[in-house]
């Protein structure tokens, strides 16, 4: 994988690039739809190529390791070829989710002890049979294995934490340097930025890491239940510090305006379940703010959902919308997820054109506002 960098503001961190991967490429600043188990909720893969724009979408390793296991990936021949999307894929590599089990894992300097959310079975994840499991899903790019702490950790279970987290990047590098891709095309790993949301930590750890050389930087352990402006400012601290001509990745974050806020901060890449998940709830973003769909102010409004949207959006109205969140109808989901995906993809390909065009900070602040208000 490389990265070239394209164009950076005069005003802001914020900067445009292109990432070359052997599935494709991808260009910066992009939004990457989360396909947890190698399918994107309610959205099939021709819609999000179509309808959505998607350029690489995420799967997780720990949720790909339980089900279907590794040996059906493994005799598909990789996820790639198992579930038909052709273009790049990146995988989380379960920390996170692993260490959201509270009460069914086991933590420890070799690795992270757990029990199936599926039924109860017990295994055990470790930065090298990690590295291994993303061998074999074949993802372009792999997530290194780290601790995501809890969001109000005290300083030194931070510290603690992120010594373990860098200890294990350094197996993660050296089974990698081991190992080989198994289908013939190009993987690269990012290490991940942890130290909650202490600034020394924070600037410790980015140092880590940037000194690794790796294709690209993830800042994690960010929108766990912190203040916004301290998410912005941990930002802000990591990325004086993560090398400028490697894309950096904000992970699991978020709303649209969080989305902004860091690209203006300099980073490249995000992931959010929020434009699906909150899809299935019911509501929607728009640049006019967001919608709850089963509202009944949408009862007879037969303007599209979105005129400025994707093809979906502009051939469904708002009513026919309304009426099938009430009617529960299966459909509902599936075209509130696709304009909410399509929705980020187009805000991150604005943002693009106007950090090329050099008014990104201008057009942040016209639509920012909005962006937050209820309609
Ligand atoms: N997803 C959101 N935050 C994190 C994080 O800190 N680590 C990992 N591995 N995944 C994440």
């Amino acid at each position: 994988m490389t990265f070239e960098l394209q164009h950076t503001d005069s005003a802001s961190d914020a900067r445009t690039g292109l990432i070359t991967t052997d599935h494709g490429q991808i260009k910066t600043p992009i939004f990457m739809p989360v396909g947890t188990v190698g399918s994107v909720k309610g959205v099939h893969f021709s819609e999000l190529r179509e309808q959505v724009k998607a350029q690489i979408i995420l799967g997780n390793t720990y949720h790909l390791y339980l089900r279907p296991g590794l040996e059906v990936l493994r005799q598909a021949g990789g996820l790639h070829q198992f579930n038909t999307w052709d273009r790049p894929i990146l995988t989380d590599s379960g920390g996170f989710q692993v260490f959201s089990l509270t009460g069914i894992r086991k933590l420890r300097e070799e690795g992270c002890e757990f029990r199936s959310h599926i039924d109860g079975s017990k295994h055990f994840f470790t930065p090298e049979n990690v590295m291994d499991t993303e061998r074999v899903i074949g993802a372009d790019i792999m997530m290194a294995f780290d601790e995501c702490p809890p969001g109000q950790s005290d300083y030194n279970y931070a510290k603690k934490s992120l010594m373990m987290t860098q200890r294990w990047l350094d197996r993660c590098i050296k089974r990698l340097d081991e190992t080989e891709p198994l289908y013939g095309y190009r993987q690269s790993l990012f290490p991940i930025v942890q130290g909650c949301t202490y600034k020394d930590l924070r600037r410790e750890a980015a140092k880590f890491v940037a000194d690794k050389g790796a294709d690209g930087n993830a800042i994690g352990g960010l929108a766990v239940g912190e203040p916004t402006e301290v998410m912005y400012e941990m930002i802000e601290v990591v990325n004086e510090i993560l090398p400028k001509d490697k894309p950096r990745y904000l992970m699991g974050v978020g709303t649209p305006q969080n989305i902004l806020e860091a690209i203006e901060r300099g980073v490249d890449m995000f992931d959010c379940v929020m434009p699906t998940r909150n899809g299935r709830n019911a509501m929607l973003f728009t640049y006019e703010g967001t919608m709850n769909m089963r509202n009944k102010k949408w009862e007879a409004d037969f303007s599209p959902i979105d005129p400025d949207g994707c093809d979906i959006d502009r051939i469904h109205t708002k009513a026919y919308l309304h009426h099938l969140f009430k009617a529960q109808e299966l459909l509902a989901m599936q075209i509130a997820s696709i304009h909410n995906l399509a929705f980020y993809l187009r805000l991150v390909t604005d943002a693009r054109q106007h950090i090329e065009q050099g008014d990104f900070v201008q057009w942040k602040r016209s639509v920012i506002d909005n962006l937050g208000r209820r309609r």
